[in-house]
């Protein structure tokens, strides 16, 4: 299967803004969602041509964050999340970029899984960080150290 992550279009903002609405873990709305778009911090994963999820950066200088990485739950587990990892961190070590950080609510084990599989290390941890299905829900901070060069991650 063809899988790219390419900067989102406008045209693909109701599908990704739909797949947000859905999703307990995101709290992105279409108009943050449009704001990212005109940042060009909006990527969208395509699968055979198709978005099949969207994943949000804030790049400064050296340093990354991801915002959010989603994928279309009927397209879930099938490895698709950690190629779009692998794609965008190639990609940000190219630009010069040493460190990806994100925060992760410490029960959601898929992305937990997603996230020690690619490296990722817990460097911190956010005290009642996440509201998530009427609780509060520490958030673990990780990082992960980007080799330097056209190699990438
Ligand atoms: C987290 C998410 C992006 C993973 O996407 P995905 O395409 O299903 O992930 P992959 O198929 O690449 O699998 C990544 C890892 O997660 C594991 N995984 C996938 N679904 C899982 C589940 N339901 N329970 C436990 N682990 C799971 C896989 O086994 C894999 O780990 P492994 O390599 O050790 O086997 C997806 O579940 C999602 O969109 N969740 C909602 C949004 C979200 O939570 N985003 C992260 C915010 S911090």
């Amino acid at each position: 299967m063809t899988l790219s992550l390419v900067p989102a279009l406008a045209s693909e903002l109701p599908y990704l803004a739909q797949l947000s609405s859905q999703s307990l873990d995101s709290t992105l709305g279409s108009d943050a969602l449009q704001s990212y778009l005109i940042q060009q911090a909006l990527f969208s994963l395509h699968a055979e041509g198709q978005p099949i999820g969207l994943l949000v950066q804030q790049v400064v200088l050296d340093e990354a964050e991801l915002i959010q990485i989603l994928i279309d739950p009927l397209f879930c587990g099938r490895g698709f999340a950690a190629s779009a990892l692998t794609y965008w961190h190639r990609g940000l070590a190219l630009q010069g970029v040493s460190r990806v950080v994100l925060e992760v609510r410490q029960t959601n084990m898929p992305a937990l899984a997603l996230y020690q599989r690619a490296g990722y290390q817990s460097v911190g941890m956010r005290k009642n960080y996440y509201h998530y299905a009427d609780s509060l829900v520490d958030a673990w901070v990780m990082a992960l150290n980007l080799p330097a060069g056209p190699q990438g991650a």
